[in-house]
């Protein structure tokens, strides 16, 4: 190191020296000077940047509960529509990608295509100068790449061999994530930037008017990766200009004459043809048929989904039907699974679903979830969504995160004995230890699950009498799994003889020692702005319904107002102060006509909106088709439903009602 160095870092120390005494961090640029980055590329520096195999040995699995199925049952393969926090979700796709369970046609084994929307607004009300401001969407910056970094490093390893991944972004990010994703991917793997362009009504006089995304591409390793250019939808369309030049049409299309280019004839350019000459003079012209389209390029002219578009769904950040179709047609063949784990209104599995692939879709709203699920059962089969109604091949319902302990209460054995393992995390493996059978490994440690079923309760005597025939030779720890009330002690663990018997309890069963992370909920918007938010959810809970009182009012002229005259969240947030009352509202949602066996999603009314309106909804009368069922969401992604009776609903009956 020279001197004038030296003296540069013992300056630096001494001011670092005194910064950290009045307990202030370290400017960027000095903590760069003083600990210079040992590797010679570049990368992006933030707060809070984990490595790679942190966060792949940190995120939990959670298992999937069967909610409901939709098409005939049976069949090998179900599309998957899951609700729940994606990272942990996909944690568990991996998992089934490793048991065999996701296949493509080709053989590979992983999800062909994934193509993401994250959210990327942050709704915090910052306060202070701008200085201020700007420091703390910096803060915020920096924790939205690491929420998509996580979820894209568990993205590609999910990917099949070959496949290709779209990442779709705004100005305000893209440059940040494109750094990430080359450090993730390789940026020999970087195939493109499209460019989505689009026209909008807003305008602005103090800058270039924003007016396209961008769509980064990635593939996955050197294996050949799909690219299907030639085929319509993928291929540019011709200039109407260009078109008109063909006019001539013959079994093989339409065409126009050009030269030959042979000498003594008088053509030089198309334009010179006259078309008599086809048959006077042959020899000089040859038919030049309009091909399908010309080579695609990287930027896209595609309108916006705007009000009065047929496939327009009341879901912010719609995505059109043509981009994906798009994307999905170049980047996929027939049979192959595409993910999306930003669902929003699902628009990637409603154009699989068009094009013949398998999807899976995941989201952490429910309104998504059944935004989605209303779109796969309304299909119509052509991309914009016009055309014959499309059936779509069966799909499932599946909660990740949240679940419905009385289902699993009533599945088989075998079943629950699978959800128990999967649940904390355990690898179904079963081994005995000196004759007693335990059924898997958590951390390498042996669990066993018990069979509640069977063998009652598990008291410290049990425990003792277990330890007595297993002794030592369970090592330091083992796990016994049970349904709560199955329990009769309440301690986490029972120590014998320096082992320690810990307790998992189901439904809930959150021993700090034993995770990384805190728990925290699948949290739902409240307003129509925070659809846009990243929201993370960590761990596992179980479905609390909300309480609700309502009361039918007076009806007015074209509504039913129905006031919520009570709410209140029973979800147990652990070292969480609870959310009072209404606060706890997410939103209602409503399907106006009923069938007694699918909540049909017609109309959302978020809480704040509903607040507004004095804690009341006006259910529209001209809607009303048969039975209403409302559903009643709390911030947790907890719901309770009620279904009220058309004629309880009807200006008519209601009149007749008031008269008896
Ligand atoms: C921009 S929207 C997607 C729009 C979608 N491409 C479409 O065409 O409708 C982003 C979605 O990400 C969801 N989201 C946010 N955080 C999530 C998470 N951790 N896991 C799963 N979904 C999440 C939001 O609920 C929202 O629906």
């Amino acid at each position: 190191m020279d001197k004038k160095r030296q003296q540069k870092i013992y300056e630096l120390l001494k001011r670092s020296l005194k910064l950290a005494q009045s307990g202030e961090e370290l400017p960027a640029e000095w903590a760069r000077e003083l600990f210079p980055p040992e590797r010679r590329e570049y990368e992006l520096v933030y707060n809070g940047k984990e490595t790679e195999e942190q966060i792949l040995a940190d995120t939990m699995a959670v298992p999937f509960q069967e909610i409901s199925t939709f098409g005939t049952n049976g069949v090998d393969w179900h599309n998957k529509l899951i609700f729940g926090d994606n990272l942990q979700a996909m944690k568990t796709l991996l998992q089934m990608k490793e048991d065999g369970k996701l296949v493509n046609p080709d053989g590979t084994h992983g999800v062909k295509l994934v193509y993401i929307d994250p959210p990327f607004s942050t709704k915090r009300d910052f306060r202070g100068s701008q200085d201020q401001k700007a420091y703390q969407d910096k803060i915020a910056g920096a924790e939205f790449l690491e929420f998509l970094r996580e979820r894209l490093i568990i993205l590609k390893q999910l990917l099949a061999e070959g496949g290709s991944m779209y990442v779709h972004l705004d100005w305000k990010k893209t440059h940040y994530v494109k750094v990430l994703l080359d450090e993730i991917f390789g940026e020999n793997n970087f195939l493109n930037n499209i460019v989505w362009c689009y026209k909008t009504r807003t305008f602005s006089k103090k800058y270039w008017n924003r007016k396209h995304d961008d769509i980064l591409v990635y593939k996955k390793g050197s294996a050949l990766h799909t690219f299907n250019w030639k085929v319509k939808g993928v291929l540019e369309n011709y200039a109407e200009a260009t078109i008109e030049k063909y006019k001539l049409k013959d079994e093989n299309g339409y065409y126009r004459l050009c030269g030959r280019g042979i000498a003594g004839s008088p053509i030089k350019s198309a334009k010179d043809v006259d078309p008599k000459w086809e048959k006077t003079h042959p020899e000089w012209v040859v038919r030049n048929y309009l091909g399908k389209g010309f080579a695609p390029h990287d930027y896209w002219n595609i309108e916006i989904v705007n009000q009065s578009a047929i496939e327009r769904i009341d879901y912010p950040t719609q995505k059109p039907e043509a981009l994906l179709g798009k994307i999905i047609k170049a980047s996929s063949n027939k049979g192959d699974i595409v993910l999306d784990a930003f669902a929003g209104s699902g628009t990637a599995p409603a154009v699989a679903e068009k094009l013949n692939r398998r999807w899976i879709s995941m989201d952490i709203g429910k309104l998504a979830i059944y935004t989605t699920q209303k779109r796969m059962l309304t299909l119509r089969e052509n991309i914009g969504n016009t055309g014959n109604k499309l059936k779509a091949k069966p799909f499932t319902l599946y909660n990740a995160g949240l679940y419905d302990f009385e289902n699993l209460r009533n599945l088989p054995w075998e079943d629950w004995r699978f959800f128990a393992l999967q649940l904390f995390e355990c690898k179904d493996e079963p081994h005995k230890i000196h004759g007693f059978q335990m059924d898997g490994k958590r951390q390498g440690s042996s669990v066993h699950v018990f069979n509640h079923f069977k063998e009652g309760h598990i008291s410290s005597q049990t425990i003792a009498d277990l330890h007595a025939s297993i002794g030592k030779a369970v090592g330091d720890r083992c796990f016994i799994i049970a349904p709560r009330g199955a329990f009769l002690f309440q301690e986490d663990y029972l120590e014998m003889d320096g082992v320690r018997y810990y307790a998992l309890r189901i439904p809930y069963s959150f021993i700090n020692e034993l995770h990384q992370r805190e728990f925290s909920a699948l949290v739902q918007p409240n307003d129509e702005m925070a659809i846009n938010e990243t929201v993370e959810a960590v761990g596992f809970d179980f479905i609390q319904p909300p309480q609700v009182e309502l009361q039918l009012m007076a009806p007015k002229k074209s509504t039913i107002p129905i006031k919520i005259k009570k709410f209140e969240s029973r979800a147990r947030l652990k070292g969480k102060e609870k959310i009072s009352k209404h606060d706890a509202l997410s939103m209602v949602m409503v399907d106006y006509d009923y069938n007694g066996k699918v909540f049909d999603l017609d109309k959302a009314f978020y809480a704040n909106a509903i607040k507004d309106n004095k804690w009341k909804i006006e259910l529209s009368t001209k809607e009303i088709k048969g039975d209403v069922m409302l559903v009643f969401l709390d911030i947790y992604g907890n719901e309770a439903r009620m279904v009220i009776e058309q004629n309880k609903l009807t200006p008519k009956a209601r009149c007749a009602k008031a008269k008896k």
